[in-house]
Order: structure tokens, then sequence, then C-alpha cells
């Protein structure tokens, strides 16, 4: 049995955005137990996936155009700057597969390089963003199917049967493959490659290690967008699970872990107190943290290993002049 880490809970099953009814999205079913879990350990944690509600997927969008966010604009330079040589390695693709879409402003981009694609399925575990993506991909490519996932990517299950015979590329953007631990990210990229299936590419965005005087304030914005990022968290537990957190009384903290090269984001509280949600209460002593989320940086080489040890062939690299950031084309045996 595979062993579970504090950022990875049991995922409800993958929903076409179609099927959904309403209430929380389906993948959302396990918020309840992962916040009671992840209160009550020695260690406060609560998954990142969970930072994204409609308020959470907001608040990132607006992130990604703060001047101290590097990664976004990079990483749009990158597609603008490569999309014709990476279209180069992906004649055969007619199925794009994106995991953790979100806006799916950087796929139109992909999609404008790939003119064959005629299925694009994005999979994400928040739905309003799902809805916003498609309507305005379908506007933009109105040859397009679009076939959204309600899922969690590191539990998507099956794809649509449309796209069961297509050339697939996968496509992995922003860096979120940065919120999975190595192991993590070993797993998931074992589990895409299983879900892409033999002769698939996958595009991966990773950020970079690099000097803490850029890396830092790209997680501590001088307008504090990133800190009510972070505190929706909070906000989104009194909101669906009738908690009471004083939004106040918690202080956004992004530090660098040097060991395990890491951005890692925190909820601090400013002093002695108790929550209660769900019946339970919960005591925090001054100065205690919740762990939110983490944001791994690697090196070009350590993104090789990483796709050779989760079997996949590294095809290319791209990386913009300054080094901030890089693009990854990964590829499976015929
Ligand atoms: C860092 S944002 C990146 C969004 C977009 N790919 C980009 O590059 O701008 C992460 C996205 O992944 C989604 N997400 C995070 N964890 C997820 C999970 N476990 N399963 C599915 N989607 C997830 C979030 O809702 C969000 O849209």
């Amino acid at each position: 049995m595979r062993s579970r880490s504090p950022f990875r809970q049991a995922a409800a099953k993958p929903v076409p955005l179609d099927e959904r009814v309403s209430g929380p999205g389906a993948a959302d079913g396990d918020f309840a137990e992962a916040v009671l879990a992840g209160l009550s350990g020695a260690r406060k944690a609560i998954p990142s996936r969970f930072l994204y509600d409609a308020r959470g997927s907001e608040l990132f969008d607006e992130i990604t155009d703060l001047p101290e966010y590097y990664p976004t604009r990079t990483e749009i330079a990158l597609l603008q700057r490569y999309g014709a040589e990476i279209a180069a390695y992906l004649p055969e693709a007619t199925a794009l597969i994106e995991f953790g879409s979100g806006s799916s402003r950087k796929t139109a981009m992909l999609l404008e390089a790939l003119r064959r694609v005629s299925h694009y399925v994005p999979i994400d575990i928040e739905a309003s963003c799902l809805e916003q993506a498609r309507s305005s991909l379908i506007a933009r490519f109105p040859d397009l199917a679009v076939l959204p996932l309600i899922a969690d990517f590191t539990d998507a299950g099956t794809l649509p049967e449309a796209v069961a015979d297509a050339a697939k590329l996968g496509f992995f953007s922003g860096s979120t493959i940065g919120n999975l631990t190595y192991a993590e990210a070993r797993r998931f990229l074992r589990d895409a490659a299983a879900l892409l299936g033999p002769g698939a590419r996958f595009l991966v965005g990773v950020d970079l290690k690099k000097p803490l005087d850029i890396l830092l304030p790209a997680y501590n914005d001088a307008k504090g967008v990133t800190a009510d990022f972070n505190r929706n968290l909070l906000a989104r537990i009194n909101r669906e699970l009738g908690g009471d957190f004083d939004l106040s009384g918690f202080e956004h903290e992004a530090v660098y872990n040097e060991a395990e090269g890491r951005i890692e984001m925190h909820l601090v509280s400013r002093r002695a107190q108790t929550v209660e949600l769900l019946g339970r209460r919960f005591a925090f002593a001054e100065g205690e943290r919740i762990h939110t989320e983490n944001s791994h940086k690697y090196t070009a080489p350590e993104v090789r290993r990483l796709a050779a040890a989760s079997g996949w062939r590294h095809a290319a690299v791209w990386i913009n002049d300054d080094a901030l950031f890089s693009l990854h084309l990964l590829k499976l045996p015929d």
C-alpha cells in the first residue's frame, strides 16, 4: 500500500464539469476530513490544494500579475519565444491534457502553436476556474472540444472516452509540480505516464533554484496579495466548515527551507488562541504555525533525474536568459 503524506489525502472521483451538481466540487469532499486531521497533528498542516476555492483561484490570478511574481510572466515568455520550437517536437499531438489548469491562460499560447490539437482536457480541483477557462477558450478556438474534469490531479482516474485513441500531450504549468514533495512528484509523474499512455509527451514548467533576493519577494509581495491568498484558507474554513478563525490573529509567513530546497508558506498564530470548527476545539500557542504550502525549486539536472526516476525520457529543456524558469519536454516510448 502507498504511504500517505499530510499533503496527500484521499480524493473523490473525477467529475466531468457538466455532470456537477450544486454544492462544493466533487473533489472538495475531503476538505473537512483533511482540515480536522491537519489541525490535530503535532505540527499543524493543511494540504495546499485547499488554498484553491473560487476566491483562492481569483487571488492566485492576482498574484500572477504582481511585479515580484516572476514565474508566470517568465513561463509565458518562454512559451511565446519557443512555441514553434516546442510544437516541432509534437507534430502528432491531437489531445492536450492539462493538470492544475487554473485560468488556462498559458494553454491558449500553446494551442496557438499546436494547431492539430482538437481536444483539450483541463483537470483542476476548482470548478469556477474550469468554467471560465472553457468559455474563453471556446470563444477563441471554436473548433476545440473542451472537456473539463473536476478532480485531484494526483488521483485523476480516467480520461474522457473521446481522447482514448488520441496522441496525447500532457501540460503541467506554473511549477505546480513544486507543490509536491520529491516523492509525491515522482509518484505523480508515474501516474501521469499511466494515464497518458505510450508515446505521450509531457510539457512541465518548473521554477529554478535562484538567489533569495528574487525568490523571497515573490512569496512576500508588497501589496499583501499572497498573504490574502494564504489567509483565505482560514476564511474558507469559516465559510464552509463553520469555523471561527479570527483572520487578523494569523500572520502570513513565507520562508526558504534550504535543506528541502523549497519555499514554505505558513500561517503563524499572533497570540495564544482557541479555534472551534465542526464541534472540535483547536488550541494555538503564540507563534504556532499551520503549514499551508510547499513550493520546491529545482535545478535543470534535478528535473532530468526526477523524470528518469519516474519512467519518462527527457527530450528537451528551454530556460529563459536569467535562468529563472524552465520548460521541460518529457516523452514516453511508443
Ligand atoms: C499554481 S496554480 C497554477 C495554475 C496554472 N497552471 C498556471 O500556470 O497559472 C495551481 C493550480 O492547480 C490547481 N490544483 C492544486 N492542487 C491540485 C490538485 N491536487 N488537483 C487538481 N488541481 C489542483 C489549483 O486549483 C490551481 O488552479
